[in-house]
């Protein structure tokens, strides 16, 4: 029989997922469980991903994590749940398996690094792909198998749609415990080869109000989340995976900023209301409508979660023209050279009359930067280990 093993870490790395359908409210906080369904893409690791190493021991004194290389605490609530519907998996797997010799030990405490491969200050949504990853580390660390998304949604609702990749459908669920409220591939990813994704970075401020306190406050107060909830999105839900199925653009698109635009009706009809788009969100909405418009038909969506930065999907035929259109309305301030980032984006020249029509009055250094990504995969598991975050003291490599 194998001894016990002293360390035993493991690396994984996850997705950020963004709503085309967006969930926004909780029926249950503690569990999670949401209002209504939502249905989201899941965006290409090469861009945008969080890298999460998981490590137990014997030797361990206590719980800790570093985030980006800090120490945060390990004790927050929302992990340590998860920590515990991890074990609780484990521990049913192998009450089942005679086979399982000597497994890791289900009491040694947890070191827990944790990075992301943007800027925090990106404000891009970070709280998916790193509850994500986090379950999907601790999963492996522990040989802990089941409904994983239901674990990842006890971290944060929206975390439960990065455990797949491509187009997923978080479904609301029926039981009052939960165990149906989990995340479903609609599509992999390469079911829409064509289709990309613009982050067009314009503020890396805080948040006003966070999204777990700001969904409690719509719940309590919006009758437009109430009847969105009932009503408008379990139509839109399925509709929107008929779009996709059929990789219908125009229709994809249209819902796609009318589910949008329906989310942040209800923040402003929150009381008091909440506002998370700035007059530059409005520019980059104006500019989206006068580009379509212009074109007679939807080539370009946008969508905006409870922050002020823009996500554009779009067709790989109108990138490079829509990234000159966004360049000539918010021409880059200092930065001219990193304006574009991420997948490359081929040069174009705008005819005039589409300057004329569509390019508005240039607001310098508004957009910050645009990411160019696709659809990607949902978490991997690293196998180098000179990936690992931590030593092999359990302690973060960059502070060893
Ligand atoms: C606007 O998943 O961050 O991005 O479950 O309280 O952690 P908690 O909230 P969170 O909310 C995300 C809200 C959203 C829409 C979406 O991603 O569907």
């Amino acid at each position: 029989m194998a001894a016990e093993r002293e360390l035993a870490m493991v690396t994984c790395t996850a997705p950020v997922n963004i709503a085309v359908i967006k969930y926004w409210g909780k029926r249950d906080n503690d569990l999670i469980l949401p209002i209504n369904s939502s249905l989201s893409v899941t965006l290409h690791q090469d861009q945008l991903k969080t890298t999460t190493t998981a490590a137990a021991s014997r030797d361990f004194t206590e719980d800790r994590l570093w985030l980006n290389g800090e120490e945060a605490d390990a004790g927050q609530p929302r992990l340590q749940t998860c920590l515990r519907e991890v074990r609780r998996l484990a521990r049913k797997r192998r009450g089942g398996s005679a086979e399982d010799t000597a497994p890791l030990s289900l009491s040694y405490k947890i070191h827990v690094a944790t990075e992301n491969n943007f800027p925090t200050a990106a404000g891009l949504a970070s709280s998916a792909a790193g509850y994500a990853c986090l379950v999907s580390a601790l999963a492996r660390l522990y040989g802990a198998e089941g409904e994983l998304s239901e674990v990842a949604r006890r971290g944060s609702g929206s975390a439960c749609r990065s455990m797949l990749g491509g187009f997923v459908q978080w479904q609301r669920g029926e039981r009052p415990d939960g165990r149906d409220s989990i995340a479903q591939q609609v599509a992999p990813e390469t079911h829409w080869p064509e289709l990309r994704v613009l982050v067009l970075v314009v503020s890396g401020e805080k948040k006003p109000v966070g999204s777990t306190v700001g969904m409690q406050s719509s719940v309590d107060t919006s009758p437009l989340l109430k009847h969105r909830a009932e009503v408008v999105v379990p139509e839109r839900v399925a509709l929107m995976v008929r779009h996709i199925r059929e990789r219908d653009f125009e229709g994809f698109g249209q819902l796609t900023m009318r589910d949008s635009n329906q989310f942040h009706a209800t923040c402003l009809d929150t009381f008091p209301p909440i506002f998370y788009l700035t007059d530059v969100s409005r520019r980059i909405i104006t500019l989206a409508h006068r580009f379509n418009a212009h074109h007679g038909r939807t080539k370009v969506a946008y969508t905006f979660d409870a922050g002020p930065n823009a996500v554009v999907f779009t067709l790989a035929d109108t990138v490079a023209e829509f990234v000159e259109v966004v360049r000539r309305s918010f021409p880059p301030a200092t930065n001219g050279d990193q304006f574009v980032r991420g997948l490359p984006v081929g040069s174009a020249s705008l005819p005039e009359e589409l300057v004329v029509a569509v390019v508005t009055e240039p607001v310098p250094g508004a957009v910050r930067y645009i990411l160019h990504t696709k659809p990607g995969p949902g978490p991997q598991l690293v196998d180098d280990p000179s990936q690992h975050l931590l030593g092999a003291d359990g302690l973060p490599r960059r502070c060893a």
